[in-house]
């Protein structure tokens, strides 16, 4: 079966042909995966602004679906479902794809299946390396979540941490701005850092150690917090009230994805020794930072649990890894009904 997988969750108008292989190891094969990015009209503002971003996915979500068809050569009476991302993200955005997806599936009669955008990071690690061994640990790290998940079975995610403030792209973003380097600030710091000494600035990392109030059934010990960090390369750069050399602002930028690397890294093979997990993932958009994978690698050699990582394309948010968990949750035997509406906050 061929399903068309849509995103639209944040600033990427994305459409997708994602195909059934028959090989249960390798379950799915991407026929196409169109993403149609907002990035310069957002970088003018120094980030999303959800405003604009409703605005621009109205003017492409047609166009971006109907070149996915024509790049999976696929016609509509070859689709066999409709997956689309229902949450969370921002609401106006979400709105289009869900609106979409409801009107084509009603006019298509075609099953309708929503899926959780956390869910799409998650599988995007199967579909592009194959099935996990399980127990798996997966960390998603992106613009807007860092949590951590425990898949004991396939299409089960069981929340083990998250973020209580800012996301690590999120952090990368925010010291990118006020180091005057620009949006998305994740590529160019991970560039800037190495040609810097990354234990040129001390920089604190914070361990959580008490349950969250607004999610006490997580022990919490397993949280991350980045804002503290941030606030501590904001006081750096008012500290240096002369403007900072390329040199200083390549040391600030390695010091800062030192700590950013290595607080992600421990927790994740934290959380994969307890719950003796056979594979561990990394998705989302900031997997695609050059230290966290080749030291993500590096560990789980030492630890002998098999890695999986996202190719770069399949790291940042695009309909190839909705539609995956779409043909997960349809073969589970879950469809939606077509009232199902966009949900900003939805709990994965
Ligand atoms: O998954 P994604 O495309 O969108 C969200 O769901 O948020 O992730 C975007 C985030 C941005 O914060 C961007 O700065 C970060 O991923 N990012 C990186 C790198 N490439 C993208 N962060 C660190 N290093 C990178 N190489
Ligand atoms: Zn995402």
């Amino acid at each position: 079966m061929r399903i068309l997988g849509i995103e639209t969750s944040c600033d990427e108008t994305s459409a997708a042909i994602v195909e059934e292989t028959g090989d249960a190891a390798k379950p799915w094969a991407i026929r196409s995966n169109i993403v149609a990015s907002q990035v310069p009209i957002h970088r003018e503002w120094g980030g999303v602004v959800p405003e604009l971003a409703s605005r621009q996915h109205i003017r492409d979500i047609c166009g971006v679906v109907e070149a996915a068809l024509d790049d999976a050569r696929t016609s509509w009476a070859d689709v066999g479902a409709i997956a689309v991302t229902q949450g969370p993200g921002l609401v106006g955005s979400l709105l289009v794809g869900v609106s979409f997806a409801k009107a084509a599936a009603a006019a298509a009669n075609l099953p309708l299946v929503a899926v959780h955008h956390l869910a799409g990071h998650i599988e995007s690690l199967v579909l592009h390396n194959g099935e996990m061994p399980l127990p798996a640990v997966v960390l998603v790290v992106s613009g807007g979540h860092t949590s951590l998940y425990l898949v004991e079975r396939h299409g089960h995610y069981a929340p083990l941490g998250r973020t209580r403030d800012d996301a690590a792209g999120e952090a990368y973003d925010k010291v990118a701005k006020l180091l005057g380097l620009g949006y998305p600030g994740g590529p160019v710091v991970d560039r800037l850092a190495t040609e810097g000494n990354d234990r040129a600035v001390a920089l604190p990392t914070t361990r959580l150690t008490h349950a969250d109030r607004n999610a006490p059934a997580l022990k919490g010990d397993l949280d991350f917090s980045f804002s503290g960090l941030k606030t501590a390369v904001l006081r750096h750069v008012r500290a240096h009230e002369r403007s900072l050399s390329g040199q200083e602002v390549a040391d600030i930028c390695a010091s800062f994805q030192r700590v950013v690397v290595t607080v992600l890294i421990d927790r994740l093979f934290d959380a994969a020794r307890r719950h003796q997990a056979k594979s561990v993932g990394i998705a989302g958009g900031v997997s695609a930072n050059s230290r966290l994978r080749a030291e993500f690698i590096q560990r789980g050699e030492r630890r002998e649990v098999s890695t999986f990582l996202p190719s770069l394309s399949l790291s940042t948010d695009n309909a190839a890894m909705i539609a995956a968990a779409g043909l997960r949750k349809l073969r589970a035997g879950i469809t939606s009904p077509l009232d199902v509406n966009a949900d900003a906050g939805l709990v994965l």
